[in-house]
């Protein structure tokens, strides 16, 4: 069975990229995936100050919810990354979990990311659909080096408030559609 892992990385709960992840797990659950969301707002992530423990084969030194994640990581297929654009940027949240993915760049750890699909899930206030630009090159970057192949971006410009994007059906179907393509 297909094993679908959505990351919330915005802190708004109930928001715009949680309204999408959410409709993505759908659309994956409804063709058999298994589906799980977990929402960086509510766990403990520390950032990575490169101490490189994990590449001397050893546990991470932060000792926080990162790593109960490390293990969620390497069991799913496809990884569903979910943030708004903040200053043109990932959210902190999203950030310090993605710079916790040193972990992964050592010989004895890159077999559990490398091979993986991702999915692209970015709401934003602005109607131009170029200013999330630097915001896709930073992902593209992050997979081409984690070797992760990026199958679906679904990309929602013109969304500001809390929960818009259900004012945005098309987005929600585009949503459920990507979480059906991906089994
Ligand atoms: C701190 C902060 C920074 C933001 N920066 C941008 C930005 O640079 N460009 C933009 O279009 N929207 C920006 N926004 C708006 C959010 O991307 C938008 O409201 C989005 O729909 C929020 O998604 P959410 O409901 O999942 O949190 C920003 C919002 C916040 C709170």
């Amino acid at each position: 069975m297909k094993k679908v892992l959505g990351i919330l990385g915005s802190p708004r709960k109930h928001g715009n990229t949680h309204l999408l992840i959410a409709k993505v797990l759908e659309g994956a659950r409804e063709k058999g995936a298994q589906a799980e969301l977990v929402t960086l707002d509510a766990l403990q992530i520390h950032e990575c100050n490169g101490c490189h423990a994990c590449w001397r084969e050893k546990e991470c030194s932060k000792q926080d919810d990162m790593n109960t994640l490390y293990p969620k990581i390497a069991e799913s297929d496809v990884l569903i990354f979910g943030t708004p654009v903040y200053w043109y940027a990932p959210t902190a949240l999203m950030k310090a979990f993605i710079d916790r993915f040193v972990y992964f760049n050592c010989p004895a750890n890159r077999g559990k990311i490398q091979g993986k699909s991702a999915v692209l899930v970015i709401p934003f206030e602005e109607d131009d659909p170029e200013m999330v630009a630097p915001l896709l090159t930073f992902f593209d970057k992050c997979f081409q080096y984690l070797q992760v192949q990026c199958v679906a971006k679904l990309i929602a410009p013109g969304v500001t408030k809390k929960g818009e994007v259900r004012d945005r059906p098309e987005y929600l179907a585009e949503a459920f559609q990507i979480g059906q393509s991906l089994v």
